[in-house]
């Protein structure tokens, strides 16, 4: 092996060349220099990943050391910022409070067809306007907003098809839109539809006969010429503007109200406090 390489050697030429090829392999890997790219051995890689294996399996199935559920103590009820509690908003007349979610409703699914003052084209759509099915019986009028109409309207006249709107409503809205219809636009039936009356609607439309089809003036004439049940509110009860549940009048008055100006001390009990 110490003997210097010779080429012209036929007897040395093939074990001389095997060697120094070994030997110029070797000294070509020591020379590659440390530079941080080098692959990351296979046992390396095995190792890890046992270690994230196990890891796992002892975080997932040991117990209840990692759960999400666990993140927060039991019966933890969130505190609201002082200030911010004990103040729901005013209560408002029945009347306003249900007009004002119909005329979301109205602005949101009727405006397209029956136009902004809800008196139609005339032609494709009717008026709203005075109309004998809108300020009527109430179950009648429920029934063509949950479920559509088609054949004559109530003037006798077909103007086409009215989709069903009542996918999707809830009686709140639904107890709107029909609040609204009555008393605006010109219409002037003085009566809130409850959201009581229009849960019943909701469970009659669900039970008619034809479900899923657009009510005709021959079911509704036969079916529906019914006043909704339900206690009716008057115009002026006090309700929670966004439930629209009558407001219990002990409760009306704030009980954070500060003292009227001049008000004797001794009636706060506050003021007794040492
Ligand atoms: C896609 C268009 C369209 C939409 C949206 C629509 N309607 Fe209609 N509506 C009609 C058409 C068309 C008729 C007449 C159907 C017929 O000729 O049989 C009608 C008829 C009515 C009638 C009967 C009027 C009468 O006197 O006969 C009422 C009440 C009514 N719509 C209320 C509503 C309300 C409330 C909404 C919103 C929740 C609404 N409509 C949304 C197209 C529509």
């Amino acid at each position: 092996m110490s003997e210097p390489y010779q080429p012209n050697d036929p007897a040395h030429s093939a074990a001389a060349t095997d060697a120094s090829l070994d030997q110029a392999a070797a000294a070509r890997e020591k020379s590659i220099p440390e530079n941080g790219n080098q692959p990351i051995s296979l046992w390396t890689t095995v190792i890890c990943g046992a270690v994230l294996i196990v890891a796992g399996l002892i975080l997932g199935y040991g117990g209840n050391r990692f759960s999400y559920n666990s993140l927060f103590r039991d019966g933890y009820v969130r505190t609201a910022p002082p200030g911010s509690v004990a103040t729901p908003l005013p209560p408002k007349p029945a009347l306003d409070a249900y007009m004002a979610r119909g005329k979301k409703v109205f602005e949101a699914k009727c405006i397209v067809c029956h136009g902004p003052d809800a008196k139609g084209n005339g032609v494709t759509f009717p008026s709203l306007v005075g109309s004998a099915w809108a300020n009527g019986e109430t179950e009648r009028f429920a029934m063509i907003v949950l479920n559509g109409l088609q054949g004559p309207a109530s003037n006798g006249k077909t103007y086409g098809v009215m989709t069903p709107q009542g996918i999707g409503m809830t009686a709140e809205e639904l107890a709107g839109i029909m609040t609204y219809v009555r008393n605006h636009f010109g219409n002037t039936k003085g009566d809130v539809i409850t959201t009581e009356m229009a849960k019943a609607a909701i469970n009659i439309s669900a039970a008619r006969k034809n479900s899923g089809q657009a009510v005709t003036a021959a079911e509704l004439t036969a079916d529906h010429v019914n006043a909704l049940p339900g206690k009716p509110v008057a115009a002026t009860t006090l309700v929670d503007p966004l439930t629209l549940e009558p407001v219990p009048s002990a409760a009306a008055p704030p009980v954070t109200a500060p003292p009227a100006a001049g008000a004797p001390a001794a009636a706060t009990p506050a003021a007794k406090v040492p």
